[in-house]
């Protein structure tokens, strides 16, 4: 359903350049663990590249043949070996284990259905090799911002960005929430002087409570051993805007 919002890669890097802080996190348990490394939903590689430019022998699963693309132009610019797989994170078998699996940047919200998110983990647990961990981050779902998606589409100032071809470029947000599914069903539209609403894309990101999450872990072997609230290591409590969290097999 968000596959569109994933079909123009560069826009992606251009519209979320940050995220420092995650790709240092991200870098230090790859250091910590030595080994094998492997990331789940790549995207473009904005942490697994930097974290195979250490020395790392890293692996990138991703669904989007446009953020493979880029993620490989991007690695073979900066001459850095990575391998790229394009495959479904809810079902995968790569035929051998890491020292390091991470999930970064809400990409595990795409799976909505808990038996999608049980897949994904029992993947991951047979992917880990003895003294290995799974890291994943993912928002912490917050009830006031949920009951305030009213469909109502509004231009996100801090999202707009200068786009080389298109000049600045505007991006508007609908947003609803879905309480039963507990997903939050967006439409992105994407707008320069020029060119109005020449993206308009579905994003659809499902919440993941805290109660459930380690329930949703637990059943599929893995244990939740470590949950940070921010990318300091602050331990999670309600109000922290992400839920960091690091797991073992059981
Ligand atoms: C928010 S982006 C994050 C990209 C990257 N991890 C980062 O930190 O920049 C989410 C990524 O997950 C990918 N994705 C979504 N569903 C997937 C699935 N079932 N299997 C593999 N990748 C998936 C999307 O195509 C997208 O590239």
């Amino acid at each position: 359903m968000s596959e569109r919002f994933y079909s123009d890669a560069r826009l992606y890097d251009r519209l979320f350049p940050g995220g420092e802080p995650a790709v240092d996190f991200y870098r230090a348990e790859a250091d910590r663990q030595g080994g094998r490394v492997l990331e789940l939903g790549c995207g473009t590689g904005h942490k697994l590249i930097p974290i195979a430019s250490d020395g790392h022998p890293c692996t990138g699963l991703e669904l989007s043949s446009d953020m493979l693309t880029e993620a490989q132009r991007k690695a073979d610019e900066r001459a850095i070996a990575v391998e790229w797989v394009q495959g479904d994170m809810r079902d995968f078998d790569l035929g051998r284990t890491f020292d390091l699996v991470f999930v970064a940047a809400n990409s595990l919200l795409h799976l909505h259905e808990a038996a999608d998110l049980l897949r994904c983990f029992r993947s991951v647990r047979a992917h880990l090799a003895p003294g290995a961990r799974f890291i994943f981050d993912v928002f912490n779902p917050n009830v006031r911002v949920l009951a305030d998606a009213d469909g109502v589409r509004r231009t996100r100032d801090a999202l707009s960005f200068v786009d080389p071809d298109r000049g600045d470029v505007r991006v508007d947000v609908a947003e609803t929430y879905d309480a039963a599914a507990q997903v939050t069903r967006g439409t992105w539209h994407f707008s320069a002087d020029s060119e109005p609403d020449f993206l308009v894309a579905p994003l659809e990101l499902r919440s993941i409570f805290p109660q459930e999450l380690p329930l949703l872990l637990s059943l599929a072997g893995l244990r939740l051993v470590e949950r940070f609230g921010d990318w300091s290591g602050r331990p999670f409590t309600g109000d922290a805007a992400i839920q960091l969290c690091v797991c073992e097999s059981d």
